[in-house]
């Protein structure tokens, strides 16, 4: 079984896309992990409603990341996860991670990057007046956004007005991109 684990602090929209592919049998895998460092988030009542196991912490308990990343780490290797899908989580990657999952996490981001890295890419895009942006699926490094770019699809904003309409358009996009990169990569 291609067994993924998903991170995520927020809403979780694109978990729930990946989740309902995987029972749709668009995507032959199973999401035996859900990380959050936001316990009370939408994501973790998301899984928890599907029956999906769920790992949460809360980073200022900790002495440091390495301490709570061997934790993830222990519960990846027990649950033999082949691929760690970041998506909405807001932390960077430690060495810890990085280096038992080298090249096997990967994170979608709302912006055809190198443009607009960091947080909030659309606020970036709407304040530059850019006419196109997009989202990007890559791996994963210890920087904020920055290593191979995997797939990248573009949005034309020019007629979009505000903030909710060019969100619900890229989460569009991303709901169908990511599905299918995750297919790609656990066929390789
Ligand atoms: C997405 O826009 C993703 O690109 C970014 O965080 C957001 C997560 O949204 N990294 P959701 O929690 O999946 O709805």
């Amino acid at each position: 079984m291609n067994n993924i684990a998903v991170f995520a602090s927020g809403t979780g929209s694109n978990f729930v896309a990946i989740q309902e592919a995987i029972l749709q049998n668009e995507l032959n895998a199973n999401i035996a992990l859900l990380v959050s460092d936001k316990p009370h988030s939408k994501a973790v009542q998301r899984a928890k409603d599907f029956g999906i196991q769920v790992l949460t912490f809360t980073p200022k308990d900790f002495n440091s990341k390495e301490e709570y990343e061997t934790i993830i780490k222990q519960t990846l290797d027990s649950l033999n996860i082949q691929l760690v899908v970041l998506a909405g989580y807001m932390r960077l990657i430690g060495s810890t991670l990085l280096k038992g999952y080298e090249n096997k996490i990967i994170n979608i981001h709302p912006s055809l990057l190198p443009l607009y890295k960091g947080k909030d890419a659309v606020g970036q895009a709407m304040k530059d007046n850019a006419k196109t942006t997009g989202v990007t699926v890559h791996y994963v490094d210890s920087g904020m956004n920055t290593r191979n770019i995997i797939k990248q699809e573009s949005i034309d904003i020019s007629q979009l007005k505000t903030r909710f309409e060019i969100e619900t358009n890229i989460h569009k996009i991303e709901h169908k991109i990511y599905k299918e990169v995750i297919k790609q990569l656990l066929e390789e």
